[in-house]
């Protein structure tokens, strides 16, 4: 038995140039601290990159899911490349460190985490996702088609490990509250929930009847852990692959349909969300549209074996294009919805403030 943590904890300390990319001496300092915290025996291995604006910190240890030294590790990296980001005036320079002071757990401070303690298997392939320009609930569709979908999974009717289905967790992120349901037999009932991103996302999905760990993922709404809008929760989510899990290709499969999410400029459009290679993970035009990375490794005693870029492939050609085009059609709709988000959702908004001033210019009909 070989028990490992799979951390992925990222945030935005600054975009290079605007919210489009990173800067790489950003990149450089962060691969700085996991070197130093990999020499004290901290970490057992590490993997630092990069999706958009977002610094994605990867990482496997022996020391548990939310661990304070782990979690310290990553806020004080985090701390090191803003000042980085500071000296270079890049764009939003500590945008998701919502506090001064670090305090026993980044979960709510700003970064997103999504952490797995994994008994490692005899061949674990896992895929963790970094997307930018968008939110939590972007995962719910996905993971609803690699876990639930027979249409998409076909291991779920002829694995024999698989059959039973998966459960899922399901997180009211206004509410603060949480439910499993079960998959095949609860699929409708889920729907009513996922099928609604913006208020609920699915935080993690277990094998069943082994209740594994199947998938993780960074779902928070930092618009409401600030209380005011500062940024917005790009989020990761790991998954494992192969044996009782999907196989790669069914966890790769669901993002061969560009969904629309929303995210895209200003936090404040829904817009098509593109698979890229890592290297095309640079929104640009409106800030976007919104993209999804894919990065693949092997886990070898926690060692991180790759990254394979698993979108950085012609049969994804496809779903780039139609994201072109349905990014195309959304942006000629400019301000009116449903490009933008419904008024309750807009981020950036300044809805209360034109309400304050024409306040006394609205009359009874
Ligand atoms: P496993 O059941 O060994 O994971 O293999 C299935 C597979 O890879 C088919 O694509
Ligand atoms: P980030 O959340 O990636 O910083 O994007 C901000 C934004 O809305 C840019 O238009
Ligand atoms: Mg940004
Ligand atoms: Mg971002």
């Amino acid at each position: 038995m070989f028990v490992i943590t799979l951390s992925v904890i990222k945030a935005d300390i600054g975009g290079y140039v605007g919210h489009s990319s990173m800067h790489p001496d950003l990149e450089a300092k962060a691969t700085e601290c996991m070197a130093s915290a990999h020499k004290s025996g901290v970490l057992i291995d590490y993997h630092v990159t990069k999706c958009g604006d977002d610094l994605q910190l990867i990482m496997t240890h022996k020391l548990g899911e939310d661990n304070d030294r782990i979690h310290k590790l990553a806020w004080d990296t985090f701390v090191d490349c803003t000042n980085v980001a500071k000296s270079l005036k890049l764009y939003g320079a500590g945008q998701d460190l919502l506090s001064d002071s670090y305090s026993g757990n980044v979960k709510g401070m700003g970064p997103g985490v999504a952490e797995m303690e994994i008994d490692e298997r005899e061949s674990e392939p896992v895929m963790i996702y970094m997307a930018d320009k968008t939110s939590s609930g972007a995962w719910n569709l996905p993971l609803y088609k690699m876990f639930a979908d027979p249409f998409n999974t076909i291991g779920l009717v002829i694995s024999e490990k698989m059959h039973d289905g998966y459960a899922f967790e399901i997180h009211d992120v206004k509410e603060n509250k949480k439910i499993i349901l079960n998959a095949p037999e609860e699929i409708y009932d889920m729907l009513i929930f996922m099928g609604a991103p913006s208020r609920y996302a699915v935080k993690a999905v277990f094998h069943r009847p082994s209740n594994e760990i199947a998938a993780v993922s960074s779902t928070q709404k930092l618009s409401l852990i600030a209380g005011k809008y500062v940024g917005k929760d790009d989020p990761v989510c790991i998954v494992r692959c192969q044996g009782k899990f999907p196989a790669v290709g069914e966890v790769l499969e669901p993002f061969a349909f560009p969904q629309l999410v929303e995210g895209w400029m200003r936090g404040s459009h829904h817009g098509p969300l593109m698979p890229v290679a890592l290297h095309d993970a640079n929104p640009s035009r409106f800030d976007g549209p919104p993209r999804v990375i894919a990065a693949g490794f092997q886990l070898a005693d926690g060692k991180l074996v790759g990254p394979v870029d698993m979108f950085d492939d012609p049969s994804f050609d496809p779903a780039r294009d139609k994201a072109n085009v349905m990014g195309e059609y959304m942006r000629r709709h400019g301000p009116f919805e449903p490009h933008r988000l419904p008024l309750e959702e807009m981020e950036y908004t300044t809805m209360p403030q034109v309400m304050k001033k024409l306040a006394d210019r609205f009359g009874d009909l």
